[in-house]
């Protein structure tokens, strides 16, 4: 066996109506008062009481930051970090999606110690120290309460990543009644998101290893066998706990084995366009796989046996009928299925291929090289 290392969240608590509890984690973990980090949806939701209740009942004090945008600017950041020194607190928490849980990272590092957002971008730039960190997400997607990175859109429009193991979460806080509640449309694209986490994190040619891969395998089983049922009865909690163990069994795998070309490829459609994260990858996930195919087609036929046990023949047979599956599941799940169906034209290609050529920190991931004209050749069959 190949050696590896493998870092995740160290302590994680995984039960309904967990959220709280928080007060008892942030109270063990020395804090005396905390800044709360969500976004209006999720405030207007009431997902947040439990959390807020079990703190005061610990003796907690909270400051509430619920200002976070979807796919975060930099300002929502400085604005939290400005309320988190000026409140005093010593302890982070994030109740939200992977928007808020992404600003409660940064938050947790910039309200303390010199660092500077502007410098921190990149791989192992990031080194604390920070703040104590406890993260409950409210979609079943990102897996960014098990991840060492968080997403920060930047002011050209550009999708820029700090990615640090010192952002990695004391606690992450899986309780499934706080998803029962997200719509049809978030669920699916949400968990979407964690599918293709999984997926890139098997087919990652960097620094894939035997964890992540069981991590991912295990994902797709969790995920795949759920998201037709979570879209059709949000109210199914056992199938809402599925999906969430799922999405964070995926960002285990992929904090450690990362992902690649459809992160690359979805990050502009997100940025420029305001399409959701997980929408923008599931719009060129089919695209990327046929173009993977001919590097990636033995570790596709395995991803097959676990989606579609039913296919058989040879690798490559397996290999088509998962990427015609995977093609299919957005219009099975009501999602849009095309570029232009969220607004974007022949136009705009030249530079969505621009600055997908600029995350070359995923690219390198990529079972196979990925030039500007395969990334024009992509977006112009997802159109
Ligand atoms: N850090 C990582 O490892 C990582 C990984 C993947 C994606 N990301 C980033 O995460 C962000 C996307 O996060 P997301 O997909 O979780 O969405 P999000 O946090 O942006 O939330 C999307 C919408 O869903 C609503 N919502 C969330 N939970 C809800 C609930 N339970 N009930 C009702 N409404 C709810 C929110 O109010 C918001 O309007 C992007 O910025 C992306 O780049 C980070
Ligand atoms: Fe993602």
């Amino acid at each position: 066996m190949q050696g590896f290392v493998f870092q995740s969240t160290k302590s994680m608590m995984v039960e309904p109506g967990c959220s709280a509890r928080i007060g008892e984690v942030v109270k063990a973990l020395g804090c005396v008062s905390v800044l709360m980090v969500s976004d209006p949806g999720v405030k207007r939701a009431g997902l947040l009481e439990n959390g807020l209740a079990g703190l005061k009942a610990a003796g907690v004090a909270v400051t509430l930051f619920t200002d976070v945008e979807a796919d975060p600017p930099v300002h929502v950041i400085d604005k939290a970090v400005a309320i988190a020194r000026e409140a005093n607190v010593d302890g982070v928490v994030a109740i939200g999606g992977g928007s808020s849980m992404d600003v409660a990272k940064l938050v947790a590092l910039l309200a303390v110690g010199n660092e500077r957002l502007d410098d921190i971008y990149g791989v192992g730039v990031a080194k604390g120290p920070r703040l104590p960190l406890v993260l409950a997400p409210t979609t079943a997607g990102t897996g960014s309460e098990v991840t060492p990175i968080s997403i920060v859109t930047t002011g050209e429009g550009e999708k820029k990543g700090v990615v640090s193991p010192v952002i990695l979460p004391d606690w992450a806080i899986l309780d499934a009644e706080l998803t029962l509640g997200l719509p049809p449309a978030v669920t699916a694209a949400t968990g979407i998101d964690a599918m293709v986490h999984a997926i890139e994190a098997y087919t990652s040619k960097r620094l894939k290893n035997p964890l992540s891969d069981s991590l991912a395998r295990e994902a797709l089983r969790l995920l795949g066998g759920n998201i037709h049922t979570v879209c059709k009865d949000g109210q199914n909690l056992a199938a809402r706990q599925n999906m969430l163990f799922g999405s964070m069994l995926a960002g285990m795998a992929f904090a450690n084995a990362p992902v690649a070309a459809v992160h690359a490829l979805a990050y502009p459609v997100g940025a420029r366009f305001h399409v959701p994260h997980g929408l923008s990858n599931s719009l060129v996930l089919p695209q990327v796989l046929r173009f993977n195919a001919p590097a990636a087609e033995h570790l596709y036929a395995e991803i097959a046996d676990i989606l579609l046990p039913s296919a058989n023949g040879s690798a490559s047979h397996k290999t088509v009928a998962l990427v015609e599956m995977l093609s299919a599941l957005p219009e099975k799940l009501a999602l849009p299925t095309r570029l232009r169906d969220v607004g974007i034209a022949a136009k705009d290609i030249e530079e969505l291929a621009s600055d997908a050529m600029n995350q070359t920190r995923l690219l390198m991931n990529n079972p196979r090289e990925v030039t500007k004209e395969d990334a024009r050749a992509i977006y112009e069959a997802s159109l």
